[in-house]
């Protein structure tokens, strides 16, 4: 199936709007349809246009697959209830966690990922509810970066030859496939989403695993996690495309207190971009990269060795996994 790319230029965000809720409307008829919400733009504007097409017969869930920012599953459902969006946390940590326990190769814990939702949690919530469609915000750049063989990106499905009804007992949904991201802001900012949301630097579906070099255990999980924190809060004021911590796999000596620390290794990235399709590191300043190494250093235990990513995509990827 060819998707052509609707240009921003060529949008009209009330028009797209009417239209998918139409097309979302018909499609599901007086059944019902679930969708899983992560509080990034491209699922919360899903989220917003199928509420309105569909009102109860949505049931949107938050995963937690263990690998979200700190506090994200409690903030993110409190703010689509002020939205009057009721979702539902599904604990799905052990089971992530299990799906990735001694898998080191990044396209394999892609897959791990993707099974994991798309077989064992949505599956099972399709049966319990006996829903019939999942609607989701796979987006062009998705299709785009997988289809070239960069990155399979974890929601493409179709696209890459998988039945899902056959697969997984489900149709797919995906309203946004014609969208990049800019135009995608765009459409959450007319559904009336807080700018909070519809500004939200992009965040991975595989999320802190796309951040962990190696093994993705529940404990590296939390080292990428207190790191995530950090660069969030020293960088969120700078109007970059996107910035992140990664957790590398190889220790380094260290000294703390005159004695050796074999310790973990934190880099940094930040991006000027517009699409992510290329992008420069942001020349930050150094006091900037100062207060980042002696938090980093002082709060995430284990860590010994911070560095700035000084490489542009291309060569490098904008996620180190
Ligand atoms: P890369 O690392 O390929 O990232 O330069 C380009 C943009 O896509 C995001 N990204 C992902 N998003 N699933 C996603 O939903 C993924 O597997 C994935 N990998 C990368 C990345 O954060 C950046 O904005």
């Amino acid at each position: 199936m060819k998707i052509d790319e609707m240009k921003i230029e060529d949008l009209h965000p009330e028009e797209f709007i009417k239209q998918k809720v139409e097309e979302i409307s018909s499609i599901v008829g007086s059944g019902l349809a679930i969708n899983a919400l992560s509080g990034g733009v491209d699922s919360s504007t899903v989220t917003m246009l199928a509420h309105k097409a569909l009102g109860e017969n949505l049931k949107t869930y938050f995963i937690d697959n263990s690998l979200m920012r700190e506090g994200e599953p409690g903030h993110v459902i409190s703010t689509f209830k002020k939205l009057g969006v009721d979702v539902e946390l599904i604990d799905a940590r052990k089971q992530f966690l299990d799906a990735l326990g001694g898998i080191t190769d990044p396209e394999e814990k892609r897959e791990a990922i993707t099974q994991t939702f798309y077989k064992d949690v949505f599956g099972l919530l399709v049966r319990e509810t006996g829903a019939k469609y999942l609607l989701q915000g796979t987006n062009y750049t998705d299709i785009e970066e997988t289809v070239a063989g960069i990155k399979r990106q974890h929601n493409i499905l179709e696209q890459i030859g998988i039945n899902t009804e056959k697969a997984y007992g489900y149709k797919v949904i995906e309203p946004l496939i014609q969208l990049r991201k800019p135009a995608v802001r765009k459409i959450a900012e007319e559904l009336n989403l807080p700018e909070e949301i519809y500004s939200r630097p992009p965040f991975p579906g595989p999320a802190l695993a796309a951040r962990v070099i190696g093994e993705v255990t529940a404990e590296r999980v939390e080292i990428a996690r207190k790191a995530t924190k950090i660069v969030e809060e020293e960088l969120s004021g700078t109007n970059a495309f996107q910035y992140l911590a990664i957790l590398h796999e190889d220790k380094v000596t260290g000294v703390r207190e005159g004695k050796r620390d074999y310790g973990s290794q934190i880099e940094i990235r930040c991006w000027d971009s517009k699409d992510a399709k290329t992008g420069s590191p942001t020349r930050l300043p150094y006091d900037t990269l100062d207060r980042l190494a002696e938090r980093m250093t002082e709060e995430v235990a284990g860590v010994v060795s911070v560095t700035y990513n000084i490489t542009q995509k291309p060569p490098s990827t904008i996620e180190a996994v």
